[in-house]
């Protein structure tokens, strides 16, 4: 089968919004493939600060994006392990700090476009579920179904708060709720690829509904539509 015949579902919303708990939740239900590319952008962050790449060197950002080597393995019933360059790193892409790096360099148009390819080569038969920011307006903009997520800065604060402190990371309530607002607003503001979506997304506010409800609300819609 050509890449054109496999079906992609695009979930893009902005942090906290349960893109990634219900990307991967719903690839597994499908059977499908799943692509975190925010993953991507937060290893090219760590990738750079290892090299001591200075933020606002766009050219030499860019060259790290195109070398940066990042390996997904998967593990059941958790979170994948990721490899950046051969070095686990799971946990220090999970920081704010990784978050705030990869928003920095993701408004770099070079390094965006360094991971166009790398992004689209997850699309493997029999289908993918794409997690991000810019999957549906820009990396897969013929996807079947595309799914843009929001959620209330409060309640993403706490989703963040839970999950972060489930593994082990200090931090508080109103320093994450403030690096959230920040970070949504530099993604939603950049010229390149703003966090938006795309003219023909299902918009879904899952401010007070269970990961459930909006799993299965998704996969009906997939369900529903021939590809
Ligand atoms: O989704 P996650 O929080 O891991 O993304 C980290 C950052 O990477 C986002 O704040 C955003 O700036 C950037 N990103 C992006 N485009 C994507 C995915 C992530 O610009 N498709």
């Amino acid at each position: 089968m050509d890449k054109a015949g496999i079906p992609v579902v695009t979930i893009d919303g902005p942090s906290g919004s349960g893109k990634g708990t219900i990307s991967r939740a719903l690839a597994e239900r499908l059977g499908w493939h799943f692509l975190d590319s925010g993953a991507l952008y937060r290893a090219v962050g760590l990738a750079a600060s290892w090299a001591d790449i200075d933020l606002n060197d766009d050219d030499a950002l860019a060259r790290c994006a195109a070398e940066t080597s990042v390996q997904f393995v998967d593990r059941k019933g958790d979170d994948p392990l990721v490899f950046v360059n051969g070095v686990e790193s799971s946990s220090d892409l999970r920081t704010e700090l990784a978050g705030a790096t990869a928003s920095a360099i993701a408004a770099v148009p070079a390094v965006r476009a360094a991971l166009v390819d790398k992004q689209r080569s997850f699309r493997q038969a029999p289908g993918l579920v794409a997690d991000g920011r810019d999957m549906g307006t820009v990396i897969f903009p013929e996807a079947v179904i595309k799914v843009f997520l929001t959620a209330s800065a409060d309640e993403r604060a706490e989703r963040r708060y839970k999950q972060l402190k489930q593994k082990g990371f200090e931090v508080t309530l109103s320093t994450l709720l403030r690096e959230i607002l920040a970070r949504d607003a530099r993604d939603a503001e950049r010229p390149v690829a703003p966090l938006k979506p795309a003219s023909d997304a299902i918009l879904i506010d899952t401010t007070g509904i269970g990961i459930d409800e909006v799993v299965d609300r998704v996969l009906a819609q997939v369900l529903a539509n021939p590809y």
